[in-house]
């Protein structure tokens, strides 16, 4: 094995780690899920060439890793399938035509937060009633969509969003699925970008306005009254924060019930903590633990309180495809500045804005055969700001043209990317039992003129 690689397993205790297992679902030393390295320092995904993928599909590529992303979605529905919990992959997370068809064939629901998501799972021949609409601050647009029945349910998130759907309800002469999103109190402990809960944020109908709403749905011939809804964020690694929602959900059971509204779904969000980094990081949340825990809490808690069960439910979107997701980026310049040694990659900010936006850590391995030193380094994009992407240890003689992969980018990377600089969003592949394909071809720099009159 070369010098480098092996420093490097060392360093992340390594040692005994099996190249040929190719379908670990934890990290291994420096190495995320689904990546191994043979004794050659040569680095695959889910069983494929890192080198051979790029040669064929050219960087920036985001590769997907279906056989890790299939058995990550069949433990999580078997263990909710257990417990009765219904799943709705959470689609702002990473979302095609593909993926859809892949979550949906594998019977879970999907949760869209726009029109956009919404035409691709339409394109995907998603039936409406396996889609639920998401989003604060809907439009007339978004709601038709509900009142059209293009969306089996919509999720509300304000008090004047429900009334305004009872109106135009009532026009069309049709009954809309109504679920309701609460606002949940206590914070969770999560950057604050991505926190959802606490005190005064703009998510769900707050205490004060409930009573008007379920008064509202219970009077409204045209609202059914499908449940309840509450999503206290994401990245959270600490379960009392999942368990803090089903109290939350408990609670609001009683509220409704108070009114004559008897829920059929409750659900709890997604948000369940994906580990970034080799060593420092907390540990993923293992999700049927968490599952079991929270269905075990919920239905506790209806019998205790006398309530009618209704089915529990999650949207999951990270703990699902995060890990399923590595994006190889070309070295486009290595320039050793006064104190720093600066590797900058032909992707960053307009492709993966996380750790502009959230201080997000994602981990970056060299997929290039070099035997340097592992020295410190500091890896960023080519925007035309200090767009630093990573500090992480690479080869000394890492060199323009080499290839880094980036880890655990399946979530919230590609569905954010942008065209600043007019850099257009790289192509996406699956790989699917040591076969890859495009599902998502490239933007050309001609792409980067469509929307231009
Ligand atoms: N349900 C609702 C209502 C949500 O708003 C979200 C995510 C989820 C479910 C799924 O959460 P997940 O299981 O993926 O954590 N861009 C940020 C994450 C924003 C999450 C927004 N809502 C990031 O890159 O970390």
């Amino acid at each position: 094995m070369c010098r480098a690689f092996d420093v490097q397993r060392r360093k992340y205790g390594l040692d005994q780690a099996s190249a040929d297992d190719m379908t670990s679902l934890t990290w291994r030393g420096e190495l995320a899920p689904g990546l191994t390295r043979d004794s050659h320092g040569k680095l695959s995904i889910a069983g494929c060439d890192v080198i051979d993928l790029v040669a064929t599909y050219a960087t920036p590529l985001m590769v997907l890793d279906c056989d890790l992303l299939a058995s990550r979605t069949a433990t999580l529905r078997t263990a909710a399938q257990e417990h009765g919990v219904r799943v709705s992959y959470s689609a702002k997370a990473l979302f095609t035509p593909a993926l859809a068809r892949f979550f949906d064939e594998r019977g879970l629901g999907i949760d869209l937060s726009s029109l956009g998501e919404l035409a691709v799972a339409q394109r995907a021949a998603v039936a409406p009633d396996h889609l639920t609409l998401h989003g604060s601050g809907k439009g007339t647009a978004e709601m038709a969509a509900a009142i059209d029945g293009r969306v089996g349910r919509i999720v509300v998130d304000d008090l004047l969003e429900l009334a305004m759907l009872h109106e135009l309800a009532m026009h069309a002469n049709t009954r809309v699925e109504i679920l309701v999103r609460c606002a949940i109190r206590e914070p969770a402990n999560t950057h604050s970008a991505i926190a959802t809960s606490g005190e005064d944020t703009k998510f769900g109908i707050a205490a004060c306005e409930r009573a008007l709403a379920w008064g509202l749905l219970r009077d409204s011939a045209f609202l059914h009254f499908a449940g309840i809804h509450a999503h206290a964020g994401s990245q959270i690694y600490a379960i009392a924060t999942f368990e803090n929602v089903i109290d939350t959900l408990l609670d609001l059971l009683e509220e409704t019930a108070a009114f004559g509204l008897i829920a059929e779904h409750a659900i709890a969000g997604g948000g369940f903590g994906v580990r970034m980094h080799p060593i420092t990081d907390e540990d993923s949340l293992d999700l049927v633990t968490t599952v079991t825990t929270l269905a075990e809490r919920f239905q506790a808690g209806c019998r205790e309180r006398g309530l009618v069960t209704p089915h529990l439910g999650i949207e999951p979107g990270r703990s699902l495809i995060a890990d399923a997701g590595t994006t190889l980026y070309r070295v486009q310049a290595v320039k050793h500045q006064e104190r720093h040694r600066f590797v900058i990659i032909d992707g960053g900010l307009s492709d993966n804005p996380r750790p502009a936006l959230y201080d997000a850590y994602h981990h970056v391995v060299c997929a290039s055969a070099r035997h340097g030193e592992m020295l410190p380094a500091i890896v960023c994009g080519r925007s035309c700001e200090n767009d630093e992407f990573a500090r992480v240890d690479l080869p000394s003689d890492l060199l323009p043209g080499d290839i880094l992969a980036v880890c655990t980018t399946g979530a919230y990377t590609y569905s954010m990317a942008s065209n600043y600089n007019r850099f257009g969003r790289p192509a996406i592949i699956a790989i699917d039992a040591g076969q890859s394909r495009l599902i998502t071809r490239r933007e050309t720099v001609e792409d980067m003129l469509r929307l231009d009159c």
